[in-house]
């Protein structure tokens, strides 16, 4: 079973979970592609998408909403899951919990995916990365900054969907 693992990332932290869900998704045998979302060419030869975005002032970037569409179009059927990333600073702090929020997208991305799930992963933040208004943003939320991905979650939730696509046969291609 083929799959795709792709992620929209600004800064890299959402690219490395990306990796780490690949790394759990073929340590069970299946065959795993890590293509970003503006690289990826054919879909049909995916089984199966895992899809990703690092959630911005509320929304995935761009261009994980434009693969959504696509495989919606190209692959309608085919499981997906979908990932954000963003929530940074203590957990038990009401803007954190504000930042943790469902994405704005997120019910145009269930629309087009069909997704079987989405997971808010934790994200990292740092400073010296951001440039003109998103540094002043940072200076204003004091006390997110730091790497708080939560890599025992995010191998949980890959074996999780393992799982799933390991007692899935594949979908049939029209060539
Ligand atoms: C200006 C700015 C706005 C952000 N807005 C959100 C947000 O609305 N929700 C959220 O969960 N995280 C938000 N974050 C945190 C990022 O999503 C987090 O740092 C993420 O891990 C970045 O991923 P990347 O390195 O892949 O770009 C924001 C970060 C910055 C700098």
């Amino acid at each position: 079973m083929k799959v795709l693992v792709s992620a929209s990332s600004r800064y890299g932290s959402t690219a490395e979970i990306a990796q780490v869900v690949a790394e759990v998704l073929r340590s069970d045998g299946l065959d795993v592609s890590v293509v970003e979302p503006g690289a990826v060419e054919s879909l049909e030869t995916f089984d199966a998408v895992v899809l990703g975005s690092a959630v911005y002032t509320g929304h995935w970037l761009a261009p994980a909403i434009g693969l959504a569409e696509r495989v919606g179009r190209e692959i309608p059927g085919r499981p997906v899951w979908l990932f954000s990333s963003g929530p940074v600073g203590d957990p038990s702090r009401k803007l954190v919990q504000q930042m943790g929020a469902d994405p704005v997208d997120l019910p145009a991305l269930f629309q087009a995916t069909r997704a079987r799930g989405h997971r808010m992963l934790a994200g990292k933040l740092d400073s010296h990365k951001l440039r003109g208004l998103q540094r002043a943003a940072l200076f204003i939320m004091r006390g997110i900054e730091g790497d708080f991905r939560d890599w025992d979650a995010v191998r949980s939730w890959a074996q999780s969907i393992a799982d799933v696509l390991l007692a899935t046969p594949a979908a049939p291609r029209s060539r």
